[in-house]
């Protein structure tokens, strides 16, 4: 299904764009999970999808993970992300929804593992565009960066796109800025993205340290979805510090019973298996 040139460009760059990879009547599935998202957000939900200018983000609402995962399964993704990794075991993680409509801010550089227990080789986003989108409007990476180190997350603060997440409770190195240095010097790092239309699907690794765009005049709605996947070579994590009141990382109950502990297989309790079923996937 996936190319031996996608595989290993993922592997290389930590970001890939399957072009065409979802039928058009999956997308219209997608378009109403999404807008289902949007009706009933859930308790990690940032924004409202209301007024002029919007810009909303939801993350992991537990009523939709087993719409989202009935939809991962009826699509195959757990077979892409399977072959992407050659894994035995994918699990389904989440959906993250992204709605910005009118003036909206970029969600600045960041990589995800440093907000959330993940470690391994083995974890994707499906990142899932629902309008046309140019590579600056979708997301970017810094080429390669899923292997590289672990900055400070950052806050979203718009006027310190850097400002450390962490800071004093742990010993991340605060993130440069990106933005600023690329504007001033577009050699000054590698930045890897790719225009898109609806039906494309673009996977990147969550280490990798990535900015999705925005929405203004030239792109008046801007609509995706991301999908998230775990697979054999991924762990639980302790690298995060326990600093109340910022992020809470609440232990996570595991498949076997307790609770995860550092470097165990990430498996939790809550989360399917989704390389099951048939291989029912199309490239049109
Ligand atoms: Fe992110």
């Amino acid at each position: 299904m996936l190319t031996k040139g996608q595989i290993s460009s993922f592997e290389r760059d930590g970001i890939v764009k399957l072009p065409a990879f979802i039928e058009p009547a999956m997308l219209g599935k997608l378009n109403a999970a999404f807008d289902w998202s949007i009706a009933n957000p859930g308790p990690f939900v940032t924004g409202a999808a209301t007024g002029e200018n919007v810009h909303v983000v939801d993350n992991a609402n537990p009523d939709a993970y087993q719409m989202y995962s009935e939809l991962v399964i009826e699509n195959g993704f757990g077979h892409v992300a399977a072959e992407l990794w050659n894994s035995d075991y994918v699990g389904f993680f989440a959906e993250e929804i992204y709605l910005k409509k009118g003036k909206s801010m970029p969600s600045y550089w960041h990589q995800d593992t440093v907000y959330s227990p993940w470690g391994g080789e083995h974890w994707a986003n499906f990142w899932i565009p629902l309008v046309p989108m140019t590579a600056e409007q979708a997301i970017r990476i810094v080429r390669g960066s899923h292997k590289g180190i672990m900055y400070d997350g950052i806050t979203f603060n718009p006027s310190d796109p850097t400002e450390p997440l962490w800071g004093d409770a742990a010993n991340f190195p605060r993130l440069p800025d990106i933005t600023a240095e690329y504007e001033a010097d577009s050699t000054s790092w590698d930045i890897l993205g790719f225009d898109v239309l609806p039906g494309d699907m673009v996977i990147l690794h969550p280490h990798a340290i990535h900015s999705g765009g925005k929405s203004d005049a030239n792109l008046k709605v801007r609509r995706n979805l991301v999908l998230r996947f775990f697979g054999d070579k991924s762990h639980y994590s302790d690298h995060l510090p326990d600093a109340p009141g910022m992020y809470d990382n609440d232990p996570i109950p595991a498949t076997g019973g307790g609770f995860l502990a550092d470097g165990d297989p990430y498996r939790p309790a809550s989360m399917v298996q989704v390389n099951v079923g048939g291989h029912d996937t199309k490239i049109l």
